[in-house]
């Protein structure tokens, strides 16, 4: 009676089991009080490490490419959202600001080694970074600056932990505002051990350049041409567009358009050809949160984003349709003809229609939802 007999023993197990099963359940009912989104979170890790497949290629390493008041800190925010990432806010600011023509070598060397978690052989940046704590260079790197403040505090500039915590991950992420896009798309051909992708954020620059007006950055916008000069800035996005259909059509999947005023109308749909960008199969939840939380104001963020040091003006939290249409109720239809003389070829190629008359100006949105076609069809002109 072999059967019996195997089976009686495994009954005396059945108590133990129960309370294993009870214990186990407990324990992750209190865990998914403390954080209702522990389940949902675990499973996509798991399906996350799955997915990885191709980890040959190493980490991705993504640069994304935009100018002065275009909403590139809240991109920078958003794509530091990714699980898994670690955010480098503007390295390039430690070359010179602006980066001059003669730096553009030493501006790509530079990308190279922060996308190679080697801050460390740059000399004297870490040094500097504390000394000008007022730029919060690492305190902007959201997911870093929580780690490294739980230990001693000036771990967090110690350039070696900074490479070791960056190691770590599997996206490391580079914003500036520093480099047109061909110098930036000359990393591809001057740093082919790189796995880039590259990310070009454009605004309408009508609304840009009123931002640029504003205090603060009216203040150190002048010292640069690319900000402070309308005409300046709009032949270099001309340029750009070149660069742009370029990219287009020799590297489509390592190079992406980005409007904010997309993101800043469908923040979910524009989101979701981002990520897919970044070879996500679906958007992560925390991606998910971050824009439930920062597309709108909420209360009284504002005041407690300034108690944290940040000034409003360059934090992103805000109504992101609001802030993306201002301009239009903000500058005088003289300004705004003049600058559409100037920026023409970028208005055209990026489907942002111009304003004939004031009620317009004042009422439309008027641009090009399909901002595909729009490009589409300017570089097939040119
Ligand atoms: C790597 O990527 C290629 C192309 O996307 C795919 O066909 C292949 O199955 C992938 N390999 C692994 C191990 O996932
Ligand atoms: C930088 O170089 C470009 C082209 O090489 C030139 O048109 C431009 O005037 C230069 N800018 C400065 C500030 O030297
Ligand atoms: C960091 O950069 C230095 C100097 O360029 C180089 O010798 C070293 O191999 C790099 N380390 C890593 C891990 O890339
Ligand atoms: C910097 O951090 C490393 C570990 O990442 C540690 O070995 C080293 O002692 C630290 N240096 C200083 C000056 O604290
Ligand atoms: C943001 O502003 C738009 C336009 O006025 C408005 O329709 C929308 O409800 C606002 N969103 C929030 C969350 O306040």
């Amino acid at each position: 009676m072999q059967n019996h007999f195997s089976s009686y023993r495994w009954r005396r197990y059945v108590p133990f089991l129960v309370f294993a099963t009870v214990v186990a359940i407990v324990q992750l009912y209190a865990i998914a009080i403390k954080d209702p989104h522990f389940i949902k979170n675990a499973i996509q890790t798991l399906s996350n490490t799955k997915n990885r497949g191709n980890e040959t290629l190493g980490p991705l390493h993504v640069l994304l490419v935009s100018y002065a008041r275009t909403g590139s800190s809240f991109v920078g925010d958003l794509l530091q959202s990714v699980p898994d990432t670690f955010y480098h806010f503007e390295p390039l600011h430690f070359i010179s600001n602006p980066v001059l023509n003669s730096s553009f070598d030493d501006a790509r060397v530079l990308l190279n080694k922060v996308f190679n978690c080697n801050v460390s052989s740059i000399k004297g940046y870490l040094p500097w970074i504390q000394l000008h704590k007022e730029y919060m260079k690492l305190k902007r790197s959201l997911n870093y600056w929580k780690e490294c403040s739980k230990k001693k505090k000036n771990l967090c500039f110690n350039a070696s932990f900074v490479d070791s915590t960056c190691r770590k991950h599997k996206t490391v992420i580079v914003k500036t505002i520093r480099l047109k896009l061909r110098e930036a798309s000359e990393l591809f051909l001057t740093h082919p051990n790189l796995n880039l992708k590259i990310i070009y954020l454009m605004r309408d620059p009508r609304g840009s350049i009123n931002s640029r007006m504003k205090f603060p950055v009216s203040m150190w916008c002048k010292k640069d041409p690319m900000c402070s000069n309308p005409k300046y800035y709009c032949d270099s996005l001309a340029e750009d567009m070149k660069v742009a259909c370029g990219l287009l059509k020799d590297r489509p999947e390592d190079f992406l358009i980005i409007r904010y005023e997309d993101l800043a109308l469908d923040p979910f749909g524009t989101t979701d050809r981002l990520v897919k960008f970044l070879g996500m199969p679906s958007m992560p939840r925390d991606v998910e949160i971050f824009l439930k939380t920062h597309t709108s104001v909420i209360g009284s963020v504002r005041e407690k984003y300034r108690t944290q040091g940040v000034d409003y003006a360059y934090s992103t939290f805000r109504n992101s349709s609001i802030t993306a249409m201002s301009w239009r109720q903000q500058m005088s239809f003289k300004r705004v003809t003049q600058l559409q003389n100037y920026c023409q070829t970028t208005l055209t190629g990026m489907g942002y229609y111009p304003y004939y008359t004031v009620s317009n100006l004042r009422s439309n949105v008027n641009f090009d939802k399909n901002n595909d076609d729009a490009i589409r069809s300017y570089c097939s002109a040119n």
